[in-house]
């Protein structure tokens, strides 16, 4: 049985039920998170939520559930769920409103709503064992404000489709200026000679939990060199390796690149480093 949380209530997903008239439905007017969940062990949970409340307070959408009423929610959605690698997906949309006016209106509930789906297990830090990822090129078509982690993903489902039919794992883009902003559901790192560069946060991409945990723990158990600064088109064609993260990948190292190898086109020694020291700490977050 899947069971789900909405609007205060647990049941099976067969029961649950929302408007058409939600703003979820007809705007995209919502927010939402992913969290990991390993046996039970949540992977950034604090963080999650903290990002979570950031996006919800940028879009008005106001909400009073607190840091612990989440935890256990997620929990109890875990345990009912069977306590596998699940990935906890919350989702606060604006709520139901009779009419459909783009203005927010005033004195409506948001809608609630968080289920489970499986992930798979966190990986292992061996690189004879990575999943290697191939990855299309693309211009970043989407919004401006790539930093809310709105519910409205049509531009990202657009993109990652276009990878996804010529049978590619995911997609990067790159800006009008040509510059790596992130995936189409990851966010996107070059090593070259043993330093790791990431895109600096700002409205071009998501604040994504997976790389603040890595970036941390490169910067506090490595000697690897870490850097957030601008990424040309001409250094991701040049790197040693390249990674893409996200909550439910972790650490996902990419080996070609519009059919062009990255570095020697295997999985990198520096990806096993930084893979391994985030299996390490992942739960300290
Ligand atoms: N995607 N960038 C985008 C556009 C994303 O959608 C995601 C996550 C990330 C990585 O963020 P995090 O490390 O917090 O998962 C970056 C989630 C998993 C999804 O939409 O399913």
């Amino acid at each position: 049985m899947n069971w789900v949380y909405l609007n205060g209530e647990y049941m099976p997903a067969k029961h649950a039920r929302i408007s058409p008239m939600d703003r979820g439905f007809l705007f995209g007017d919502g927010i939402y998170e992913v969290i990991p969940s390993y046996g039970g062990q949540f992977v950034g949970f604090k963080p999650h939520i903290e990002r979570l409340n950031q996006g919800l307070a940028e879009v008005e959408i106001h909400l009073d559930y607190d840091v612990d009423k989440w935890r256990d929610i997620c929990a109890q959605l875990v345990r009912k769920n069977g306590n596998g690698n699940l990935g906890v997906y919350l989702h606060v949309s604006r709520g139901t409103s009779p009419v459909r006016y783009h203005a927010y209106p005033e004195d409506v509930t948001p809608t609630v709503f968080a289920y489970t789906f499986e992930i798979p297990p966190a990986p292992v830090a061996d690189k004879n064992k990575a999943k290697a990822f191939k990855v299309k090129t693309l211009s970043d078509l989407r919004w401006q404000r790539c930093h809310i982690k709105s519910t409205a993903l049509l531009g990202n489902v657009m993109h990652f489709q276009a990878g996804y039919k010529q049978g590619f794992d995911e997609v990067l883009l790159f800006n009008n200026d040509d510059m790596l902003t992130e995936a189409a559901a990851c966010n996107a790192f070059v090593i070259s000679d043993d330093c790791v560069i990431t895109p600096p946060l700002d409205n071009q991409l998501l604040p994504g939990i997976t790389r603040f945990i890595l970036l941390d723990v490169l910067k506090n158990y490595s000697s690897l060199t870490v850097k957030e600064r601008p990424v040309s088109r001409q250094e991701v064609d040049d790197a040693d390796e390249v990674w893409i993260t996200s909550s439910t990948k972790q650490v996902a190292p990419v080996v070609a690149i519009d059919g062009k190898p990255v570095g020697n086109g295997q999985v990198g020694d520096v990806w096993q480093i930084a893979q391994k020291l985030f299996s390490e700490h992942q739960f300290d977050y």
